[in-house]
């Protein structure tokens, strides 16, 4: 009765990508990802990829890039402003996420055989960049001190970010 056909199920999946659940590491582990997948990018641009190449790839850059900032502004953010008591640091943090969003909102609207296409990748790339330095120099150390239940926290965001994965998905299939 029973099946071993269970490879490649979500649970798979989901189970690689959240064997953590401190809020800390969930988030460290995204910008690790990002940085890697433009650097994808930027490989796919030397290559002189095809436009189908480069749109896909971006895409996915916007997809994860949109699930974690969604779950840092809905979640993560709120918490930690609570937590270290510095509205300053998370509201900057905030300024940031808008400016990479409207990157993203600009990308996703483009045509990839767009000249400037690439460049517009590019500046997200430095935009993510930077966020990935002040999270993880300054926000994350901060927070980390703090009394912050990160655990549940984590959670929360694996969740959130899960969520916002799947309508993106399903917005695009
Ligand atoms: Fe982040």
């Amino acid at each position: 009765m029973s099946t071993e056909s269970d490879f490649g199920s979500d649970d798979i999946e989901s189970a690689e990508t959240a064997d953590t659940t401190d809020a800390i590491e969930l988030l460290t582990i995204d910008h690790e990802e990002m940085k890697q997948l433009f650097a994808e990018y930027d490989l796919l641009v030397i290559d002189d990829a095809s436009d189908k190449e480069r749109a896909e790839l971006a895409v996915q850059i916007c997809d994860a890039l949109t699930a974690h900032t969604t779950a840092e502004e809905e979640i993560f953010y709120p918490a930690a402003r609570d937590a270290i008591d510095d509205s300053e640091l998370v509201d900057e943090a905030i300024e940031e996420h808008a400016s990479a969003m409207a990157l993203i909102t600009r990308i996703r609207t483009m045509d990839a055989a767009d000249e400037l296409y690439d460049a517009a990748v590019r500046l997200l790339q430095e935009a993510v960049e930077q966020h990935v330095l002040e999270e993880e120099g300054e926000l994350f150390p901060r927070v980390r001190k703090s009394s912050l239940d990160l655990q549940s926290l984590g959670e929360e965001i694996a969740l959130r970010k899960e969520e916002v994965l799947a309508e993106l998905l399903d917005g695009e299939g």
